[in-house]
């Protein structure tokens, strides 16, 4: 059985003293709420907020991650952080890959494949996201652009590696658009992606890897979503803003 993970990306979102108060929030509702057996909660503020966002969180049942990370251990990489700052900070989680990346920081697959690595040496939990946009959704090349993704992202990931990787598939078309992929086209995707987890790493793993699904999931939505055979969680953008929303979505992974 794979347990349900429900990570918040927070994006370009609150400043330090809002992310405080987020997250003490946040704490709150899981402290009074959370159930033994309920999704594992990741909360990925800023890399700002990382360090003090661990420390209100010491003791609960939220873990911390970053959304970005660079692939070199240290040097001159003016405005970067490393896999070891980043765990340092007390984060346990990454995500890598994020469309909003690839759009708008050019980040390809293989740059992604060389954070993976960086990130996984240091025992972070990767989110590697992968995801289609609507024009290549409409010309029907969803299928090979994930592909593209995964097989590249996970370059030189082995076997071992692997307990260290979560996957993310988040359709562009519905991020932050309200639009959901219907639970059937997330399910066929999320299957599809299983498969070639399983051709490439063999069934063991491919049944054990947690793929979530990211893009306009709330809490009237979230229920149908985690209900598909191989829908482990979700990655929740906006609601995860809104601490009672986030919570009704991790409720939804019971
Ligand atoms: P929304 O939930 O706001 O659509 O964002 C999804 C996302 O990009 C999470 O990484």
């Amino acid at each position: 059985m794979r347990k349900k993970l429900v990570a918040g990306n927070w994006k370009m979102h609150k400043n330090l003293t809002e992310s405080q108060a987020l997250i003490t929030e946040i704490r709150g509702i899981v402290r009074d709420e959370f159930r033994q057996n309920d999704a594992e909660i990741v909360v990925c503020p800023s890399a700002l907020a990382l360090a003090s966002s661990a420390r209100l969180v010491e003791g609960s049942e939220i873990q911390i991650g970053a959304q970005n990370v660079n692939e070199n251990k240290e040097g001159a990489y003016t405005g970067e952080w490393s896999a070891s700052m980043l765990k340092s900070a007390g984060a346990t989680h990454v995500i890598i890959g994020h469309s909003e990346r690839r759009q708008y920081y050019n980040e390809t697959s293989e740059a992604c494949a060389l954070k993976n690595k960086a990130a996984i040496a240091e025992e972070l939990t990767v989110l590697y996201c992968v995801g289609e946009s609507l024009e290549e959704r409409e010309s029907n090349q969803h299928f090979d652009v994930i592909k593209d993704q995964l097989e590249k992202g996970l370059e030189g990931i082995s076997s071992e590696e692997m307990s260290h990787v979560v996957i993310a598939y988040e359709p562009v078309w519905a991020i932050g658009t309200g639009k959901t992929a219907s639970s059937e086209q997330a399910q066929e995707v999320h299957a599809f992606i299983r498969g070639l987890i399983e051709s490439k790493y063999g069934l063991n793993i491919a049944e054990s890897v947690r793929i979530l699904y990211g893009g306009s999931v709330k809490p009237d939505n979230a229920k149908e979503i985690f209900g598909q055979p191989d829908i482990d969680g979700g990655l929740i953008g906006g609601a995860s803003l809104k601490p009672r929303d986030f919570f009704e979505i991790i409720k939804a992974a019971r």
